[in-house]
């Protein structure tokens, strides 16, 4: 295998953000040694990781600077952790979404680990304080928690402990800039973060307005993907805010008292009753029948559609 002059990162848990975390390391120039407990799943990681790039490469969509043969010789399996995390300057824990198992997984990196390495999880909504609590190296541990499909949306929440040092941050920060993701701090752990907390204030008002009956679920979902997200692509709300008045207290001025008005309408949280799934299912089944190959083609459809949004918006940015 290659040595990387960019240095050595570890992932723990071979599966599908582990294989994902795996590409982008290597993608940026780092060594990449891929651990799991299973011997079976860090085999068809690398199979798997082999033929994603391949097709990658086809499509022209590959990442970074180095080619496919490049990239897959700093990919590695590597049964042990302990000789894993040897000489790592990252480590990024991607097992299952069980608090007890990671904690598990956590203290025994703490007991192997130097003062140097940083010690990140991959966590979609696991508080840091409860994830790292009693760590001995609490000071180079962090939250970063990437967006599904990871190598199509660069966004990475990096989220603190309180007692995670500022160097710990910044570092994580630099080291995801060049892999080419766009990390961004939550200064303090909230539940759900920050993509997750905008996403239930989504799916909730959607809910709500489809179970009162106002708009059907496919034509919620166009609001979206033929309204609001083709703006979101670009620009953010507080941002299209900004624009769409003339600067930001121009808009407060403006609309600030009609927002509050609609806002006062909005309902209790929903209770994702069975009958209104159902209501939602059978809309969503004509579009995509909820069998796995309908499932895995549309989310290929997905994929393909986020790489070419990715082209674009490299093309068109920064400004
Ligand atoms: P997965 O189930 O695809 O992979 C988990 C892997 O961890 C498996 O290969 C499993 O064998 C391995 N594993 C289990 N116990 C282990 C242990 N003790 N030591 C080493 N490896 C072990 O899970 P997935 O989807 O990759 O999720 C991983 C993490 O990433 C979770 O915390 C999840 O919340 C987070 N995440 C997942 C996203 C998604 O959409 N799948 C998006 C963002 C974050």
């Amino acid at each position: 295998m290659a040595s990387s002059a960019a240095g050595c990162v570890v992932i723990v848990g071979s599966g599908v953000i582990g294989r994902s975390w795996a590409m982008l390391f290597a993608s940026g120039g780092f060594q990449v040694k891929l651990y799991d407990i299973e011997q079976q799943q860090i085999r068809n990681a690398l199979e798997n990781i082999r033929k994603e790039m391949k097709l990658l490469e086809q499509a022209g969509s590959l990442k970074g600077s180095l080619s496919v043969e490049e990239q897959l010789s700093l990919i590695s399996g590597c049964p042990n952790i302990q000789e894993a995390v040897e000489g790592a300057m990252h480590i990024q824990e991607c097992v299952p979404e069980d608090l007890e198992l990671k904690k598990k997984i956590f203290a025994q990196l703490d007991s192997i680990i130097d003062d140097r390495v940083i010690l990140s999880s991959s966590t979609s909504c696991l508080m840091p304080s409860k994830l790292f609590a009693g760590l001995v190296h609490v000071k180079q541990c962090i939250v970063a928690h990437p967006v599904n499909p990871p190598y199509y949306i660069p966004l990475v929440e990096l989220v603190p402990h309180p007692e995670t040092a500022p160097t710990t941050v910044d570092r994580t920060h630099a080291l995801m800039k060049k892999i080419g993701q766009c990390p961004m701090r939550v200064q303090k752990e909230v539940a759900g973060f920050v993509l997750n907390r905008l996403q239930y204030a989504i799916i909730s008002e959607a809910w709500r307005l489809v179970e009162e009956g106002i708009v059907s679920p496919s034509d919620l979902d166009l609001v979206m993907s033929e309204g609001l997200g083709m703006r979101y692509a670009f620009i953010g709300p507080l941002e299209t805010m900004h624009l769409n008045a003339e600067g930001m207290l121009s808009y407060c001025d403006r609309y600030s008292e009609g927002m509050k008005h609609v806002l006062k309408t909005f309902g209790p949280i929903p209770e994702f009753s069975r009958a209104t799934a159902e209501k939602v299912n059978q809309d969503m089944c004509m579009k995509v029948p909820d069998d796995p190959e309908h499932l895995a083609a549309r989310r290929q459809w997905r994929d393909e559609c986020l790489m070419r949004l990715a082209k674009l918006k490299s093309q068109v940015q920064p400004q």
